[in-house]
């Protein structure tokens, strides 16, 4: 797996605008910064040093940035929940993650890899941002669906915009977040790290007042927060996403009165992953600090534990 690393830089060149587009997961990444402990924080500079400029934004798309390359790790970034919204809506751990994984498994997996004293520094790396990318996606609805491939397959409008590229999935991913922050929608990789600043600022600053500490935080269950999550944001798909049906988004322009509706869920589901990452990085530096003093050996740039 130490492949995956060389390749970072290479592709950062040519990425495309990609998913929730690049926007919503470097949102989520800049507002969990603002809830890490001192202990997580440490953890994140220790795994994810700083280079030309590279930030915690920048690991949340390494994800998307790899996955036409390393296709076995394209059914991570979702779970096919094989339900029929929006009559009813159900994801199952047993029926819906499949042989090949899913986010939910690739959630399990990451957490359990970044504290895992078997790898190296550069393995548990790769971990944290597979896990910071994932928290993210478990977040959009239409991550947690199987309907039309995860709304791939339902083309729809936005502000004028039709055609082949538009396509409910994307709407979610990209489409609402941008038109949320004013954005224009074929906005370049680097022209999103300011306005994801931004917006997670604003998202900081309306919940400042909201409780945390109920957010699960259970790392040595992973799969059972990762399936609580999954089951909230599967809800949305038949309370607001695919409500109306497929037909209704096909037929209607979805910038309108479909996107007013929308804004204040894709603000909430970005707030709550922002939050849960924090918590979920949180108990893992808290973990790693009671297995042992973290440090760096000198010369290879591993790390290792001092028991
Ligand atoms: C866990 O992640 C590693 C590294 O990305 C991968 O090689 C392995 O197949 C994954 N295992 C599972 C069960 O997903």
């Amino acid at each position: 797996m130490n492949l995956l690393l060389p390749l970072l830089s290479f592709i950062y060149s040519f990425q495309p605008v990609a998913c929730w587009g690049d926007l919503g997961h470097r949102t989520v990444a800049y507002l969990a910064q603002k809830y890490l402990s001192n202990e997580a924080a440490q953890l994140v500079d220790v795994l994810l040093p700083s280079s030309n400029g590279e930030d915690i934004s920048d690991a949340a798309v390494w994800a998307d940035a790899i996955r036409p390359h390393f296709p076995f790790t394209r059914p991570w970034h979702f779970i096919d929940a094989l339900d029929h919204p929006p009559e009813s809506c159900q994801v199952s751990f047993t029926s819906d993650c499949g042989s090949a994984g899913c986010i939910a498994s690739a959630i399990q997996n990451m957490t359990n890899r970044i504290n895992d004293d078997k790898l190296d520094k550069d393995e548990q790396t790769e971990a944290l941002k597979f896990l910071i990318h994932f928290l993210g996606d478990i977040h959009q609805p239409l991550h947690v669906e199987a309907l039309d491939r995860g709304g791939n397959e339902i083309h729809v409008c936005f502000d004028g915009r039709c055609g082949r590229d538009e396509n409910l999935h994307g709407i979610w991913d990209t489409d609402i977040p941008h038109k949320i922050n004013g954005l224009k929608h074929n906005l370049k990789h680097n022209e999103e790290k300011e306005p994801a600043a931004q917006w997670a600022a604003t998202l900081f600053q309306t919940n400042r007042f909201r409780p945390r500490h109920a957010e699960c935080s259970d790392i040595q269950n992973p799969l059972e927060c990762a399936m609580l999550w999954a089951r909230e944001t599967n809800r949305l798909n038949c309370d607001y996403v695919l409500k109306n049906g497929v037909n209704w988004l096909e037929d209607n322009d979805l910038g309108g009165a479909y996107y007013v509706g929308s804004a204040p869920i894709v603000n909430e589901q970005i707030y709550k992953a922002g939050v849960r990452l924090a918590t979920w990085l949180n108990a893992l530096a808290a973990q790693r600090s009671s297995m042992g003093k973290l440090v760096k050996q000198g010369g290879k740039g591993r790390a290792c534990f001092e028991l």
